[in-house]
């Protein structure tokens, strides 16, 4: 069907053609069965009706980080899942990110071995859901394992490194949608005149470090949309300013070196008061296009802990948060996905933490995602499903499918350059 037909489609049929992309993607068919049914019976969040076929209707991505622990793969893969978390993430995503399983810190429990259990379990799930994945992280200041401290040295740092991007990158080779290969490189406050982060990988081998980290993961995942995410870029406070003309400049030197890099991340972990994104975000996007990059909405989520009132007000300002920027953003032509970080407020890392900036003054929990403690939709559930319909076109030419699983493959022993078997030079 040509995109000029298209234009003659309602919304309801072209988001209809969409989820039928996702059953011949292999979706099992009591979820169409569910889809159908609860589509027909008024309920106006699943099927047709879910974030996932409003994202392909508009050649959009729309996913969430998962915690692969809570999912129940086997159930999904036969059909009999009861499991409501494992059926929202299923039902609402065409994408998924591991939240914390392809950390360091979680996929190498000793600085020669590798331990996959958990990002196996994203991918297989992944793969018989029909979902895009997207690889976080191969390098960053943070999540980094204890053992790193005593091993790591100038000498041996750049074949930990190496070793461990062409082992993680190359196990899911030709199955991830983008990866962030360095996370979050730039820190304006550490004083240096290139902007970039005093972070563990810049002490141990300088500036080269990123440059080392995306031709590795080239080499490694072809394939792959080799992304900088970065967090804290997307106000127009002078904080947020500065920070992000530090990372044009460092996309730019990218791009003058051929360091192979092709989409920018933007975390977006934002507040309902105080400052909120404005024009320096556009312009910022928009010079990124202007250099070839996709960029992606990586890990949105919005924190209401300065914000006085009940859970009505929480979520009527999460929601004009998410409808104000999302409204902003998907206009942008090069950005194709948008992702939350994490899918319900049950499982928010800021419901999680116990720090001042995740504390509310009534001691409530937070609601900061589309689906709340109990699974039900919020507000912004509903902001983000209109942003989605009204910033980009109707296509009728809805995502391709993923790349085909192999699920067979995960449990195949090594067969990458730079095999776990083998022990990192210089490593004690
Ligand atoms: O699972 C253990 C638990 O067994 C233990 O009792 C507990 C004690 O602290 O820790 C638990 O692990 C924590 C894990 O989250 C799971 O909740 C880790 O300590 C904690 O460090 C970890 O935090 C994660 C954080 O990144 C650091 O890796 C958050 O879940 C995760 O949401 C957060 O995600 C980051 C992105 O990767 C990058 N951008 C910012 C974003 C939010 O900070």
């Amino acid at each position: 069907m040509s995109l000029v037909s298209a234009k003659l489609l309602t919304r309801r049929q072209v988001s209809k053609a969409a989820l039928g992309m996702a059953a011949a993607a292999g979706l099992p068919k009591w979820l169409r069965a569910a889809q159908n049914a609860m589509s027909q019976s008024g309920t106006n969040t699943v099927g047709p009706d879910s974030l996932r076929a409003h994202a392909a209707a508009h050649g959009l991505l729309y996913g969430a980080a998962v915690v692969p622990e809570l999912l129940d793969v086997d159930g999904f893969a036969s059909g009999t899942t009861s499991d409501p978390y494992t059926r929202l993430v299923a039902e609402q995503a065409n994408i998924l990110v591991a939240e914390n399983a392809m950390k360091w810190h979680r996929l190498r429990p000793t600085a020669t071995t590798f331990d996959f259990t958990q990002a196996d379990k994203l991918m297989r799930f992944a793969g018989l859901a029909g979902q895009r994945v997207r690889g976080h992280n191969l390098c960053w200041h943070e999540s980094i394992p204890a053992w790193f401290k005593t091993t790591a040295t100038k000498d041996n740092a750049k074949q930990l490194l190496v070793n461990h991007i062409q082992t993680v990158a190359g196990r899911y080779r030709g199955r991830i949608h983008s990866w962030d290969v360095v996370n979050e490189a730039v820190n304006p406050k550490d004083g240096r005149g290139d902007g970039l982060r005093k972070s563990p990988w810049m002490e141990l081998l300088g500036p080269e470090y990123l440059e080392i980290a995306y031709t590795t993961a080239a080499q490694a995942d072809p394939d792959a949309k080799l992304t900088y995410n970065e967090y804290g870029i997307e106000l127009d406070t002078p904080e947020d300013s500065a920070k992000r003309a530090f990372v044009l400049m460092l996309l730019r030197r990218f791009k003058a070196r051929g360091i192979p890099i092709h989409a920018v991340g933007i975390q977006s972990h934002l507040q309902a008061n105080g400052p909120q994104p404005g024009a320096g975000l556009v312009a910022f996007i928009r010079e990124t296009r202007a250099m070839g990059l996709e960029a992606y909405v990586t890990e949105m989520d919005v924190n209401t802990h300065k914000l006085q009132g009940g859970p009505e007000l929480q979520d009527a300002a999460v929601a004009e948060v998410y409808k104000n920027y999302l409204g902003r953003v998907l206009a942008e032509p090069n950005v194709l996905a948008a992702l939350t970080w994490g899918i319900t407020s049950a499982h928010s890392w800021i419901n999680q933490s116990k720090e001042p900036w995740s504390v509310r003054p009534d001691g409530a929990r937070q609601r900061p995602l589309p689906f709340d403690d109990n699974l039900q939709p919020t507000p912004a559930f509903f902001a983000l499903r209109n942003a989605i319909d009204t910033a980009k076109p109707l296509t009728a030419q809805p995502l391709a499918a993923p790349p085909a699983g192999k699920p067979q493959d995960l449990y195949k022993p090594f067969a990458v350059p730079g095999s776990p078997t083998t022990k990192p030079q210089g490593a004690s």
